[in-house]
């Protein structure tokens, strides 16, 4: 989608930022934020381009980076952690040949960690861009994983 696209659907006021950013994101195929799409932005808030970046650059859910089509975020808080977390996430790890904060060859999954994402009775949890998994095993991320790549040319 064309980034007029999606400034149209907004009232071009402060407080519609974070949502206009999740829109731009959620329909890149690489899953960031590019620079002509923050000029674009920019322009249309009335504001500078180093304010969109600041916000992008605070939110670790945003980024300027084009990543892989899902973004794996682990959560790495402290419940997580204790039932599980950083054992799926060497899990994850080792089944795409990654290590945390990079994307695959076949630019299909970016690795990244954060903070608890709030379903800690649930844990160990990820999200893949904006669908949650719970109660993670191995095998489960597997299968997950599987998902993903026979979903490969559509966006789930
Ligand atoms: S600690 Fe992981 S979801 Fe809260």
């Amino acid at each position: 989608m064309h980034i007029q696209d999606i400034l149209v659907k907004y009232e071009a006021t402060p407080d519609k930022l974070l949502n206009i950013l999740h829109d731009i994101q959620n329909q890149s195929e690489q899953s960031y934020i590019s620079e002509s799409d923050i000029s674009a932005l920019a322009k249309y808030l009335n504001t500078t381009k180093a304010a969109i970046y600041g916000v992008v650059e605070y939110y670790s859910m945003f980024s300027a980076q084009p990543r892989g089509k899902y973004v794996i975020r682990v959560c790495k808080s402290p419940i997580c952690r204790m039932l599980g977390g950083q054992d799926m996430l060497n899990f994850i790890q080792s089944a795409l040949n990654i290590p945390t904060n990079e994307t695959d060859a076949e630019k299909l999954f970016t690795l990244e960690v954060s903070e608890c994402l709030g379903h800690c009775d649930k844990a160990p949890v990820m999200m893949v861009n904006d669908e949650l998994h719970v109660n993670l095993t191995p095998e489960k991320i597997d299968s997950i994983l599987s998902q993903y790549r026979q979903n490969k040319t559509k966006k789930l």
